[in-house]
């Protein structure tokens, strides 16, 4: 949550702030700021101010063509409102900041510079960080007899360093600043203490951002910062060093298969309806070079003889993840049990963390996340790993802290998702798991029922085309989301694997309706939600013709009699479903395999229809941040 970016260079940065800026403002979009280093003053010029990056760009029209350097942030608020005396950069003396995450003892912090006579302007605990790093540096700087602002820069650089070493080393928390130093015209500063930074080289300078998407129409090859690390980077250098003994330390450069041209909107009205269009070809890409040519060979996976040795004698898998991806991780529960006999417990990140799990031999912990940065998610893999446990990942962006920890990596292949809401890297997701707990029973000696598995791997193999043909009916699927404009309460339900893609469907609705909205397995209304059922209720039933189809089709019924508006999903012929239903969904045959990425489709699509007729913010909903990097 929050993005920053920051230029250093021969070019006027402003426009590489503003991009960076307009690119990272999927992780926070309450009000931004930047702070460029004008030589002619020696001073900084500060703006900030509240709303989407377009405010900033308008406040500040005509200004700050020509500093060479700055530093800039968008902000997801969390201690203190969004408003311009809270949004970032913060100035202490001769220092100007910017940071991500969360300083957890600020308070405490505060109050003992409070009582040295330090005064604050803001709410956040941004300040309280910068102010202390000032604190140190005047006093470093006066145990050399030196003024802290008189010194020379190199003085000032030895100095900072040291200052920001001692204010990292009082603080707790995850997080991440920039930050630029009064008279220092070529060089940003900054410290990853726990949240994502890195950084690049283009041809006219350096760059350094929370992530990637920042800097990929300047640059493909970037270090991604390590934990615990301070760096500095001008034009042409960067330069790391380990918080805790200000050695140097070599990060590597790495290549990043991702191009600019794919951060664009290409035509659609919003980057959610383009992540819907794009599921094809991100399956595709996902599938693409691990398939088996037939259901008796193996998946591909990046390193073969690892992936065998990883689950050669695994007893347990714990899946754990946040939101949309847990909600993958649900659905994969079914197929690990059912195809590989494997014990499966699905958690919630965050309460993962903070419980006692106990751990049998044999136990294996996977995370899913599509940004690989989700604090939650880090926290639970970091567990596992401290235990002792063997971890792998299902994860979308390249280089992201929960790829570089975990002991193995299954990459999901759908390019950067810029809409909050989480579409195409769901079924990315759903894909990676479902190849996965196939190819893990595979490894076990399990073929999955004969029948099941032919038809199931056929399905899999034509998903992308099946996918197609689902979306030749958006527009349908979103006009059925306009028409519960007039409903009060949305209910998704299902059974087996329907029941998470109940849960998906109702969270992508509440997130950009903001209309109430809950997901259930449908056996469950009865015991409590049936008393929410009235005329003023539409619910949303998916029922594939499988073996809980007859099932859920009662559970309808229950509530079709008491009034409910019913929206159904299921197959083209399932003429019995089809008249129980005011409105029908007609999808093409499915199997169990595929039928949850084929099924969560329209409920992307009824979700967008809606948010629209509504007039809602897509791609960027109110209070929400799409990497979510505090707990
Ligand atoms: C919902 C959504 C969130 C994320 C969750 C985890 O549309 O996107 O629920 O799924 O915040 O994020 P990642 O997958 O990045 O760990």
């Amino acid at each position: 949550m929050c993005g920053i970016v920051g230029y250093v260079g021969t070019d006027a940065a402003k426009p590489f702030l503003i991009e960076g800026l307009k690119r990272l403002e999927y992780r926070g979009y309450d009000s931004a700021g930047f702070a460029l280093y004008d030589p002619k003053s020696k001073d900084f010029i500060i703006r900030r101010s509240v709303g989407h990056v377009e405010a900033l760009v308008e406040a500040t029209h005509g200004m700050g063509d020509h500093e060479r350097l700055g530093i800039a942030h968008t902000r997801w608020a969390t201690h203190g409102v969004p408003s311009e005396v809270n949004a970032h950069p913060h100035r202490a003396g001769g220092l100007v900041l910017v940071h991500n995450g969360i300083i957890e003892n600020h308070a405490q912090i505060k109050n003992q510079l409070i009582a040295e006579g330090v005064s604050f302007s803001s709410q956040t605990d941004t300040e309280v960080f910068v102010r202390l790093i000032e604190k140190h540096c005047l006093r470093l700087a006066l145990a050399q007899k030196l003024v802290f602002l008189e010194a020379t820069p190199l003085q000032k650089r030895d100095i900072a360093l040291h200052a920001l070493q001692r204010a990292a080393s009082e603080v707790e928390g995850h997080y991440a600043v920039i930050f630029l130093i009064q008279g220092i015209e070529d060089c940003i500063f900054g410290l990853q203490a726990g949240a994502p930074l890195v950084l690049g080289q283009c041809k006219s300078g350096g760059l350094v951002a929370s992530d990637l998407q920042a800097m990929l129409s300047h640059t493909s090859e970037v270090s991604f910062v390590p934990v615990s690390t301070i760096f500095e980077v001008s034009k042409g250098l960067s330069h790391f060093y380990d918080v805790k003994t200000l050695e140097e330390k070599t990060v590597k450069l790495e290549k990043i298969e991702w191009s600019s041209e794919k951060v664009a909107k290409d035509g659609f009205d919003h980057f959610m309806l383009k992540e819907i269009f794009q599921q094809p070809s991100v399956i595709a890409d996902t599938l693409s070079g691990r398939m088996p040519l037939s259901e008796l060979g193996s998946f591909v996976w990046d390193n073969p003889v690892a992936h065998e040795a990883l689950w050669k004698n695994v007893k347990k898998v714990y899946l754990i993840a946040c939101g949309t991806a847990y909600h993958s991780a649900m659905v994969a529960k079914y197929y690990f049990e059912k195809w590989a006999k494997l014990s499966v417990e699905v958690d919630i990140a965050s309460e993962f963390r903070y419980r006692n799990p106990v751990f049998e031999v044999g136990t294996i912990v996977g995370v899913i996340s599509q940004s690989g940065e989700t604090a939650d998610t880090l926290a639970a893999l970091r567990l596992a790993n401290e235990k002792g446990l063997t971890t792998f990942s299902v994860c979308n962006v390249p280089g992201s802290t929960i790829m570089r920890e975990s002991n193995f990596q299954y990459s999901t292949k759908a390019g950067p998702e810029i809409g909050v809401a989480s579409t195409k890297a769901f079924t990315a997701q759903l894909t990676v798991l479902t190849a996965l707990a196939y190819d893990v029973a595979h490894l076990r000696g399990l073929s999955p029922n004969s029948k099941d598995s032919d038809e199931g791997f056929r399905s899999l193999a034509r998903l992308p085309q099946d996918i197609e043909s689902v979306l030749a009916h958006a527009d349908e699927f979103q006009a059925v989301g306009a028409s519960l404009e007039n409903k009060k309460t949305i209910l998704f339900i299902g059974r087996g694997t329907m029941y998470p893609i109940a849960l998906e469907g109702a969270l992508k609705l509440k997130e950009i309706t903001y209309r109430h909205a809950e997901g259930y397995a449908a056996g469950e209304l009865k015991h409590g939600p049936i008393a929410l059922v009235d005329k003023d209720l539409a619910a949303v039933v998916m029922a594939p013709p499988d073996e809980l189809h007859a099932k859920t089709l009662s559970n309808l019924e229950e509530i079709r009699s008491r009034g409910a508006f019913i929206v159904g999903i299921g197959e083209d012929k399932d003429t019995e479903f089809r008249k129980l239903c005011n409105s029908y969904i007609a999808l093409p045959k499915t199997t169990w395999t595929t039928a949850p990425v084929l099924y969560v489709i329209p409920t992307q699509l009824i979700s967008y229809g809606l948010a629209r007729k509504l007039g809602c913010s897509i791609d960027k909903p109110r209070n929400l941040a799409k990497s979510v990097t505090v707990e």
